[in-house]
């Protein structure tokens, strides 16, 4: 492959790595530094510190074209244009924690040629003005500065890096803005060049659109419960119509992840330290805080006081396909079961390690099969492959109680019945007053 220009990335978190990768994948050489000497340490020894479908492959691929290192200077030593992707997490005001952002700026070396910062890392509006401000009184007037949004979804990411729905440019100067888009070139995705602020709230307006979207869904799917409608039937009615689309329509119980929770309260916060008060997140954030605690409400219909009860929680994961629990609503829910006096057992096929570390008086199991022995339910937390298991008549019988709350609406309410379990999924109104009713037929002391 022709070569191209060389790259450097700031920070090897999961951003940074996929960048990199990818990016070397297309050809350029890429420097990845980190301050974290062991995850340098592991990825030199071709180790991934984080799971991502399909990312060990492109690193290992094109490991001849990246070196990692501790020092920054190295990233411009080889190049001209360095992404930023360190963490900016939230604090406890709900704003941006930047200060690995701000640890960047003071760490930079000596530039003496045009070199490009290229901000990857989710910042509030207005950051890229003030790091401007801050390079321009450090002398360094002559360093470009370019806002360049990420849109990957873990589980995705390197398929969100190969074929962007579109990708965001956002620059002081026009000619650093068209070099940063160059890069893309390869993937063919339409551009959006724009100034620095508006990148910047491209981002954040994204994610917190995309949030509003899974609040409603998940409250329309509360009111489909008390009328007597089907979210199911409801969501893809609503989806056909192009003006709404069919995506970020799943109810379920709640969003987690890095970035909807923080980049929601970020830009709540960024409004109302502007003096602007965002009526409609707050709601957003509250609809989704509740949803993560209906499941109990769920249990308690069925089962009745749960001191005692032993609920098998089936998966941890904010979502399949990556062993992250960052605001997981398995949290959240393991946490509220154990308040209740509940026994929680939980499996997860690759979040059990981390999962020890956060969840005090959670039983771990290994399988799906030893979570639900002798469960009096099994909740749905994270659509794995390995839960469409689940409604089979072996473990059924080896359950105290054949039933199933379905957070994610995953298996499918008549199949798990015709097997004899009591099911109920999320804003299925036909589903629960069925489960009511036959809850009603073999528990009538606890319905
Ligand atoms: C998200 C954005 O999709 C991505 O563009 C951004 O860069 C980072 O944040 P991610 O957090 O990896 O990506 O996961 P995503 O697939 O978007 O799901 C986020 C959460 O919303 C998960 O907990 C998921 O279970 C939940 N979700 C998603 C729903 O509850 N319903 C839906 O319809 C979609």
């Amino acid at each position: 492959m022709q070569g191209r220009e060389p790259l450097g990335v700031i920070g090897a978190g999961w951003v940074g790595l996929v960048t990199a990768a990818c990016f070397a994948e297309l050809g350029h050489e890429v420097v990845v530094r980190d301050i974290d000497a062991e995850r340098i340490g592991e990825l030199e020894d071709g180790r991934l510190p984080i799971f991502e479908p399909g990312l060990d492959e492109v690193l290992a691929q094109n490991r001849g074209r990246i070196r990692f290192t501790l020092d920054i200077a190295e990233i411009f030593d080889a190049a001209r244009v360095a992404f930023i992707c360190v963490g900016t997490p939230s604090t406890y005001s709900g704003d941006a924690d930047l200060t690995a952002v701000w640890h960047v700026l003071d760490e930079l070396p000596e530039l003496q040629d045009r070199v490009l910062l290229v901000m990857k890392s989710t910042v509030p509006v207005g950051t890229g003005e003030k790091i401007r401000q801050r390079l321009d009184d450090k002398g360094l007037a002559h360093v470009g500065y370019v806002s360049n949004p990420e849109f990957l979804a873990e589980g995705t990411a390197v398929e969100n890096f190969r074929h962007p729905d579109r990708v965001v440019v956002g620059a002081f100067a026009e000619a650093d803005g068209a070099k940063v888009a160059g890069l893309y070139e390869p993937t063919g995705a339409p551009l959006v060049t724009t100034d620095v602020a508006s990148a910047e709230m491209i981002k954040l307006a994204s994610n917190a659109f995309l949030a509003t979207r899974i609040s409603f869904i998940n409250e329309i799917a509360n009111v489909c419960e008390v009328t007597g409608a089907d979210v199911a039937d409801v969501a893809r009615g609503m989806g056909l119509d192009h003006r709404l689309g069919p995506h970020f329509l799943r109810p379920g119980i709640g969003y987690g992840g890095s970035c909807f929770p923080k980049d929601v309260a970020a830009l709540k916060q960024l409004a109302g330290n502007s003096g602007y008060h965002f009526q409609l997140l707050s709601a957003v954030i509250e609809v989704n805080e509740l949803q993560k605690r209906r499941v109990v409400g769920k249990l308690k219909k069925h089962l009745g006081p749960l001191r005692g009860k032993e609920i098998a929680l089936l998966g941890l994961a904010f979502k399949p396909n990556t062993n992250d629990l960052r605001e997981a609503s398995s949290l959240v829910l393991a946490s509220r079961l154990l308040a209740e006096g509940a026994r929680v057992r939980a499996w997860d096929p690759i979040a059990i390690e981390d999962a020890r570390k956060l969840l005090k008086g959670v039983e771990f199991a290994t399988t799906l099969r030893e979570a639900v022995a002798g469960a009096d339910a099994a909740v749905v937390v994270t659509e794995w492959d390995e839960v469409r298991e689940l409604p089979t008549p072996e473990l059924r019988d080896s359950m105290r109680r054949p039933l199933i709350v379905d957070g994610r609406n995953f298996l499918d309410p008549e199949a798990a019945r015709a097997i004899g379990f009591t099911y109920e999924g999320i804003g299925r109104a036909a589903s629960t007053l069925g489960a009511i009713q036959q809850a009603e037929q073999t528990e009538p002391e606890l319905a």
